[in-house]
């Protein structure tokens, strides 16, 4: 019942349409290249340098159709992808990529009914990418510190008709969430290995914890807090994808790509008091052992000079 309502609200992101309908979201595309994301409202016009475009003309036709400006230009009408709603989105600042998006979805497992967090919510790119997976039945409760961003980000979702599966907060990590039991935690913030007790109370048991930092030595701060917070299961990856020219008598690379998103993070949490060590990968558990070693071979070097350098003093003492 409650699923139902929920889907009510939400009528063209929960199901697949054949026709424009009124009210959901399209695709304009140009043969250039170009991607316009609209709203279809009834009465309304949306213009472009190829020309305009009355929504009364599109409602209703199939998607698929080709049409054309008042000055003759066409544009391909289509389903917009998720991709189309997350690169689309009013940016205030950066955003996760579809790619990274995608995978994280992949790596927390998450499916509809599922209740996720993230912390911040920037401009609700990545949110959207939560939301589309665990709606109709599961909840994003998504975190930002920042009032601007908040907004945008609330504007963002309610247009492309999510935020009926989002509840936000405009709040710090630091504090806490509000919310225990949660099936995964996502962190999207500068130093995320400063609030592991944070993701640690909002996790159930079992939850996945995942993380996107751009940089190497984020990531090494990161690892270590993990190890030390008994987390376990990590993970370092990094996506690249690479776009070809779609010539097939021809077919290559696009000639530039992009070259670094950020990379990503992700852990199981460790709920009995074991051995923190005990869940280290084998090549951090060698990496440890060597370091042990070498530091005992070491002290006895040190002791040995030592005990040679007492000798060589008392030899050349001069007799009594
Ligand atoms: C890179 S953006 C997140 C982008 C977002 N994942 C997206 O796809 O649109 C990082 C956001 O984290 C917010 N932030 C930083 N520290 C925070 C904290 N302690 N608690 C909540 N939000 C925080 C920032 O204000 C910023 O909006």
């Amino acid at each position: 019942m409650a699923a139902n309502s929920r889907q009510e609200k939400i009528p063209w992101v929960s199901t697949h349409h054949t026709t424009a309908l009124a009210g959901s979201l399209v695709i304009l595309a140009t043969a250039g290249g170009k991607r316009y994301l609209i709203a279809l409202r009834p009465g309304q016009t949306f213009h472009t340098n190829l020309g305009h475009f009355r929504h009364d003309d599109l409602i209703g036709l199939p998607l698929g159709t080709t049409v054309y400006s008042q000055l003759g230009h066409p544009v391909l009408l289509m389903e917009p992808s998720l991709s189309d709603l997350i690169n689309r989105i009013k940016r205030n600042t950066q955003i996760i990529y579809p790619k990274d998006a995608a995978y994280l979805v992949h790596r927390m497992s998450l499916r509809n009914g599922d209740q996720v967090i993230e912390a911040g919510t920037g401009s609700g790119g990545l949110t959207i990418a939560l939301a589309w997976a665990v709606a109709p039945a599961g909840r994003v409760y998504t975190y930002e510190v920042r009032a601007d961003n908040y907004q945008v980000a609330h504007a963002n979702l309610e247009r492309v008709g999510l935020l009926d599966n989002v509840s936000m907060y405009q709040q710090s990590v630091e504090e806490g969430f509000r919310q225990q039991g949660a099936d995964a935690v996502f962190l999207d913030v500068r130093e995320p290995g400063q609030y592991l007790p944070q993701v640690r109370a909002a996790l159930r048991p079992g939850g996945f914890f995942a993380a996107l930092i751009p940089t190497v030595n984020q990531v090494i701060d990161l690892l270590t807090a993990l190890e030390a917070s008994s987390f376990a299961d990590i993970a370092v990856e990094e996506l690249l994808l690479r776009q070809y020219k779609v010539v097939p008598e021809r077919l290559r690379p696009d000639d530039s790509m992009v070259g670094h998103t950020g990379f990503l993070v992700s852990a199981r949490p460790v709920i009995d008091a074991t051995d923190p060590g005990r869940w280290l990968s084998e090549e951090r558990k060698r990496f440890k052992t060597r370091k042990a070693f070498e530091a005992i071979v070491e002290a006895e070097e040190e002791k040995r000079r030592a005990e040679q350098g007492d000798e060589a003093v008392r030899r050349r003492m001069p007799l009594p």
